[in-house]
């Protein structure tokens, strides 16, 4: 895969960054052509704003992370999460003790259902047809990956801070934070408001934003 070396001189600053510890094998490159099979194969995707870029960093920030639970907000169609939360059977890495994909649109929430069952996940996933910041105040388990990509019609991507706030008592020393789109021009002032929001928290290890394609990932890692 030609982007695979780039993808992983990324990790290689996020790991510095917030002192994760990288597989000795390195990214299963390979775990990563199996998934990327059975996407391209069973999902039903609409225009997604992913890059391949991105679709192999979300891969490979995954197999980084604890596992104690991955929660998406703003999961659309459930193409970014996909390569988050990997095949349950595919994947070289220990599996999430549980999964939550929570979006306020009941059509993104059927096709994400949809294509996600195909990552064998079973009860252990849970698609959630609701607001993500009401959703996260009441959520009780623990998280050790949460994914941002809402996109209110309104209110664009001003609700990261409030998601990041609300999310925080449940992530989990080591958890990391994914703010999709901080490349994106007209978002800067909300990834100013998500950047101060993580900073005063002092409850994070950093933020860094990572702009290796049109769209960008921000990264926030908990103490
Ligand atoms: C446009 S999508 C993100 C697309 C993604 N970047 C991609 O290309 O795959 C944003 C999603 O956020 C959802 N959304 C907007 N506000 C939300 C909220 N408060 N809670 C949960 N989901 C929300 C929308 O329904 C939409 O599916």
């Amino acid at each position: 895969m030609f982007f695979e070396d780039a993808v992983d001189r990324f990790l290689l600053i996020a790991a510095r960054e917030f002192g994760l510890s990288l597989p000795v094998a390195g990214t299963s490159w390979s775990a990563f052509d199996r998934l990327s099979t059975i996407i391209s194969e069973k999902f039903r995707t609409e225009t997604t704003s992913i890059s391949p870029e991105m679709s192999a960093f979300l891969f490979a920030i995954s197999q980084v992370s604890k596992r104690d639970g991955l929660v998406g907000v703003g999961t659309f169609q459930g193409y970014a999460f996909s390569w988050l939360l990997q095949d349950f059977f595919e994947s070289d890495f220990t599996k999430w003790n549980y999964a939550s994909a929570i979006d306020t649109s009941i059509d993104c929430c059927i096709l994400a259902q949809k294509n996600l069952n195909y990552l064998n996940y079973g009860a252990r996933l849970s698609i959630i047809n609701a607001d993500g910041l009401e959703t996260l105040r009441q959520h009780q388990f623990p998280i050790s990956l949460l994914y941002l990509d809402i996109d209110d019609p309104v209110s664009r991507k001003s609700g990261y801070a409030d998601l990041f706030s609300s999310a925080l008592p449940n992530i989990v020393s080591g958890g990391l934070v994914l703010a999709h789109d901080c490349a994106v021009d007209k978002f800067s002032e909300d990834f100013a408001k998500l950047k101060d929001r993580v900073v005063s928290s002092k409850l994070a290890k950093g933020y860094l934003e990572l702009k290796f394609d049109d769209c960008g990932i921000a990264i926030a890692a908990i103490k």
